[in-house]
């Protein structure tokens, strides 16, 4: 079993010890191969917006970096823990960057067959909105989400009180029971309805588009989502109320795509 952690702190520091903590509890229960990422150790440069990787691909991007070593690294691994400590209010700038680089995958969905959790640590305030923002973001990219976590701590004012650490413990011990328990069972659980609506709504443009967005397109169809039977990325049970729902937003997209077709011709 092979975990990844993607690390957006420069420093070995509160997120990284809870990453770690992490580690101890499931290398108690599997022996797991454990990697690190520290993203400000490796050579990862700043998206300039060329737009190539959406409409040729990615293998053409002019930036000449780690950034296609670090989507191997989680095609190879099962698990994937992202983690960031809170920087005014959201991800670190580490954290967007390397999310920025891959956002071409928010239109290639790939990693279904990888767990993620995601864990941030701040002194306060933000950690919600950190949770809630990667967690879309990595889904979209195809992961099954098992678990998020905030851990609090102290920047500046001192060590911890002791009912914030055993909060600490208590949420991260939760975090990786799930976490492992979703990586012992391998196979992909059920997506929930935000799951199928991405499909639908990633498949619209798609759809819609064709040729004129050549990349997506050649992938989705090598893919075979854009037969109309499909009901989501993977062949797993999709509740059909969800799929009913998942349809009309589809129809509803394409509607609108196609009259801003005929409008701007
Ligand atoms: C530049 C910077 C911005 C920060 N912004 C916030 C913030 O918005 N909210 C918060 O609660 N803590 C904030 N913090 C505190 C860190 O989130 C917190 O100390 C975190 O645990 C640091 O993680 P690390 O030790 O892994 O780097 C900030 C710290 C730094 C250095």
């Amino acid at each position: 079993m092979k975990i990844l952690v993607i690390m957006g702190s420069y420093r070995k520091g509160n997120t990284w010890h809870a990453a770690e903590r992490i580690r101890e509890i499931i290398q108690e229960k599997i022996p797991v191969e454990w990697e690190y990422v520290m993203l400000g150790d490796v050579s990862l440069d700043q998206c300039r917006g060329c737009y190539t990787c959406f409409a040729r691909g990615v293998e053409y991007c002019p930036i000449r970096d780690d950034a296609s070593r670090l989507t191997q690294k989680m095609h190879d691994a099962d698990g994937v823990i992202f983690a960031t400590p809170v920087y005014a209010f959201q991800v670190s700038g580490l954290m967007k960057m390397f999310i920025d680089r891959h956002s071409y995958i928010c239109h290639r969905p790939r990693f279904f067959r990888q767990k993620a959790l995601i864990l941030t640590s701040a002194g306060m305030v933000g950690i919600d909105d950190v949770l809630k923002y990667l967690d879309l973001v990595i889904r979209i990219w195809g992961f099954e989400v098992t678990a998020k976590v905030g851990v609090y701590s102290h920047a500046t004012m001192g060590p911890l009180p002791a009912y914030r650490v055993r909060e600490n413990e208590q949420k991260l011990q939760a975090a990786a029971a799930a976490f492992l328990e979703a990586l012992r069972r391998g196979t992909r659980s059920k997506p929930g309805l935000m799951d199928v609506i991405f499909f639908h709504v990633g498949r619209a443009p798609v759809g819609e588009l064709g040729e004129r967005s050549p990349a997506d397109y050649k992938y989705w169809t090598d893919q075979g989502w854009l037969e109309k039977e499909k009901r989501y990325f993977v062949d797993v049970p999709v509740n059909p109320l969800y799929h009913a729902i998942g349809g009309i937003v589809e129809w509803y997209l394409r509607r609108r795509i196609r009259k801003d077709i005929r409008e701007t011709g």
